[in-house]
């Protein structure tokens, strides 16, 4: 009997019932400022199995808050064409279908409707009771796939996003406005397909990684991860004009890097001096040998001197981190603090008990240990109120807890984030580790 790939084990294993609780059991309190709700994406394979973690049918698990309580916990499978038809994004002659597809990485709002994403495919629509409505294409508009990584400005209240592929146009820059109406849509020139999963936007610019996990058509036409690291790829990141009067695709400018992967940009800003800056949780390598297998990332920052053409890159921790969260109000402009996921082990396979905060302008990490055993999910920021100040709120996770195979739902206070937590919430079932989520509020 050959072993079981990690993520079908222990709490990776996907969960086979749907559940609905209701006015769910709290110890501590859940602040009363709270109403909305905490939605979850991550990989449930309905089959037992997949061949890649990254494979598996989404589940969203979801919490609804409002006047203190827990009006309900549910959990539901995303219904796509995937989990209901056994659908292929890439057909066994090559071409892609964008209504297919897991759904299972993400789960966002924008004016309005709340959509599951993943990479390869549209997004798929959801209910606030977490049923499906079927993809999106934005009144016929978006012709790629999108992200499970856009990103809102938090002054125009646009919605900013990519898609990629492994066929031309590789990658595809795209804006939603305020009003959830597909606006803009630019192709972005790359040297090849590489897997591109996050990006980031300052307040003038958007900002690209064409890093070397280069696709390969072999692997996908098998069904297998068909991403793997390239030595001779090389690495960029593009810093294009946000403001269409200031340019457009065609006024990219690319950066050499150091060779590496980012999966995700904790946040990017310009600063006084005209520089544009991005924090990232930076790999040295990934999936040299075995798409299976993630080492250790650490928070990472390149300085971008447009003028001087140049990009000095900082590493700012040597913990081994993933899931960098921010207060999303801080999206492009200068963030101080940020939230992550702590991975003794390294990599993203390596369940730890920690989450941290980083102050980035004093440099102090303050952590919170859940205990031996309880492991944290990413760290999603709620703020407190509209005026509140970057970091004046709540982060919120679930939590596993290893010594009775159960989860929770936790809230800490973000500023005294090392205290214990200032809610606890037993769930019905136990929640299996997942990619990300977001506070949805009312
Ligand atoms: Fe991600």
């Amino acid at each position: 009997m050959t072993k079981k790939s990690f993520y079908l084990e222990g709490n990776y294993a996907p969960v086979m019932h749907e559940v609905t609780a209701e006015n769910l059991a709290v110890r501590g309190a859940i602040p009363r400022e709270l109403h909305g709700l905490y939605l979850r994406n991550g990989p449930n394979p309905r089959a037992g199995t997949s061949s890649h973690w990254f494979f598996g049918d989404g589940m969203i698990h979801g919490i609804e808050l409002g006047d203190g309580a827990v009006r309900w916990y549910r959990n539901r499978w995303v219904r796509t064409r995937t989990f209901l038809e056994d659908a292929a994004v890439i057909s066994p002659a090559g071409e892609v279908d964008l209504t297919a597809g897991p759904a299972n990485t993400h789960v966002v709002e924008h004016a309005g409707r709340i959509f599951a994403l993943v990479e390869s495919s549209y997004p798929t629509e959801l209910t606030r009771e977490l049923d499906t409505l079927g993809t999106c294409d934005f009144d016929g508009k978006l012709r790629t796939a999108m992200t499970a990584h856009p990103k809102r400005c938090p002054r125009s209240g646009e919605l900013h996003f990519f898609g990629y592929g492994f066929m031309p146009p590789y990658l595809t820059y795209h804006v939603l406005d305020a009003a959830g109406r597909l606006v803009r849509s630019e192709e972005i020139t790359v040297a090849g397909p590489t897997m591109i999963h996050d990006f980031a936007i300052t307040d003038r610019h958007v900002i690209f990684m064409d890093l070397p996990v280069c696709f390969d058509l072999e692997r996908a036409m098998r069904g297998s991860m068909p991403y793997r690291w390239d030595d001779n790829y090389g690495a960029r990141i593009g810093v294009m004009p946000r403001d269409r009067h200031n340019g457009n695709a065609g006024d990219v400018r690319w950066f050499e890097v150091a060779p590496c992967y980012v999966f995700h940009p904790m946040n990017a800003y310009e600063d006084a001096g005209g520089n544009v800056v991005i924090d990232v949780v930076r790999y040295e390598t990934l999936w040299r040998d075995t798409a299976d297998r993630f080492d250790a990332a650490r928070l990472h920052r390149w300085t971008i001197d447009p003028g001087a053409g140049r990009v000095a890159e900082a590493a700012l921790d040597d913990r081994t981190i993933e899931f960098p969260r921010v207060d999303e109000r801080c999206t492009g402009g200068e963030h101080r603090y940020g939230y992550a996921v702590a991975n003794p082990g390294g990599g993203v396979n390596q369940p730890a008990t920690k989450l941290l905060k980083y102050d980035l302008r004093s440099g102090r990490v303050e952590e919170h240990d859940f205990g031996p055993g309880r492991v944290p999910g990413e760290g999603v920021f709620a703020p407190a109120s509209d005026r509140a100040g970057e970091d004046e709120g709540w982060v919120m996770t679930y939590v596993y807890d290893a010594r009775d195979d159960a989860s929770d739902f936790v809230v800490l206070d973000a500023q005294k984030f090392s205290a214990p937590p200032v809610a606890v919430v037993r769930l019905p079932q136990r929640v299996p580790y997942g990619f990300h989520g977001s506070w949805i509020p009312d």
